[in-house]
């Protein structure tokens, strides 16, 4: 028997599985129906500040509220308070469930990050993860002003909280080992590589834009789980396109201290984690790893720089040009 205990941002997961923020964890049922299949952790659908916004011109006859409350609301106070529901499925999720439940948050106005996080955690969530989304689309805005707001958001949210706090992080950030060392060093305790987006495409007939549902990238995410783990200083989880037991051993080979899964569990339902688990604990019998400290890491970038003068195995997390792939190759 193999030992499929692991830690992540200082929580201790049965095994390295976290379905990632989406409908899989809306609700109550779908949280224990994770649980039962034998995830780890999961992360639960994010809260979105805009959903909570009211508009300026809904007529007042439209909103069953008395005046002073709308102007109140219009005012932002609605939003100082976190949606009971959520709050209220935290409470009831920490009473039935065992798994660590670990909140996750999206705002657009800065001072709201840290307020939604504070009610989370009294809700009773172990974790937040703050899913900081946004494309560096102004040509104004240089790539530090991006960086700064990301730290400014977690610097406030780990004011006002204790339980641990993960970044989920988007690949169109710039210098990412940079961020990534900064947001460590401002007290994160994970990244999550990465978010994953809406995509663009055109209609060619019609003349129109139109949005698809992106991929997640499998491969990206194992780069820079491989070039970041163990040098910076917190944990690193995986996030797109795991499909099998075996990505889940590259990504913990290159230094995951966790994985997360959604798309597989839509298509195939949260009961997937059986097979996914078999893979891993089929994988490590055949390797003689007893647990996953015994092999987490051995491929990332950080330990084959430190056993290897030539950097070992290493290499192909930054190699990019196929000529020197192939060079001397017919
Ligand atoms: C239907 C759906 C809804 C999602 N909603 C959120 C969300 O609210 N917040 C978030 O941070 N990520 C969200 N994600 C992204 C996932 O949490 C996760 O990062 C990603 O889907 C993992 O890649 P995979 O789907 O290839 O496994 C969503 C993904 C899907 C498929």
């Amino acid at each position: 028997m193999v030992d499929l205990k692991t830690e992540y941002m200082g929580l201790e997961l049965r095994n390295p599985i976290i379905v990632g923020s989406s409908g899989l964890t809306k609700s109550l049922s779908g949280i224990k129906r994770c649980e039962e299949a034998g995830v780890g952790a999961v992360v639960l659908k994010s809260i979105f500040e805009e959903q909570y916004q009211v508009e300026q011109d809904i007529p007042e006859e439209d909103i069953n509220v008395y005046p002073e409350a709308l102007d109140y609301m219009r005012r932002g106070g609605l939003l100082e308070y976190a949606p009971q529901e959520l709050t209220q499925l935290i409470e009831k999720a920490k009473k039935e469930v065992n798994i660590p439940i670990i909140a996750s948050i999206n705002c657009q106005s800065n001072k709201l990050w840290p307020s939604f996080a504070r009610q989370l955690q009294d809700a009773g969530a172990d974790g937040l993860e703050l899913n900081i989304y946004f494309l560096p689309i102004d040509l104004d805005t240089p790539s530090f002003d991006y960086e700064k707001y990301h730290l400014d958001i977690l610097e406030k949210v780990k004011k006002e909280v204790t339980i641990p706090v993960a970044v989920k992080l988007t690949i169109q950030v710039t210098a990412l080992p940079h961020l990534a060392s900064r947001l460590a060093d401002s007290g994160c305790d994970a990244l999550v590589l990465f978010n994953w987006f809406l995509v663009p495409d055109i209609d060619v007939h019609n003349l129109r834009t139109k949005s698809r549902k992106g991929i997640g990238d499998f491969h990206q995410s194992l780069r820079w789980v491989g070039l970041l783990s163990g040098r910076v200083g917190c944990d690193v989880a995986s996030s797109g396109g795991i499909q099998s037991g075996e990505d889940i051993v590259k990504q913990m080979l290159a230094g995951a201290s966790a994985v997360q899964v959604c798309t597989l569990f839509y298509q195939k339902g949260v009961e997937e984690t059986f097979h996914l688990l078999e893979g891993l604990e089929s994988w490590m019998t055949e390797q003689k790893c007893p647990d996953i400290a015994s092999f987490r890491g051995d491929l990332s970038f950080k330990k084959q720089e430190l056993s290897f003068k030539n950097l070992g195995e290493a290499e192909v997390y930054f190699r990019s040009q196929y000529l020197k792939t192939y060079a001397g190759k017919k």
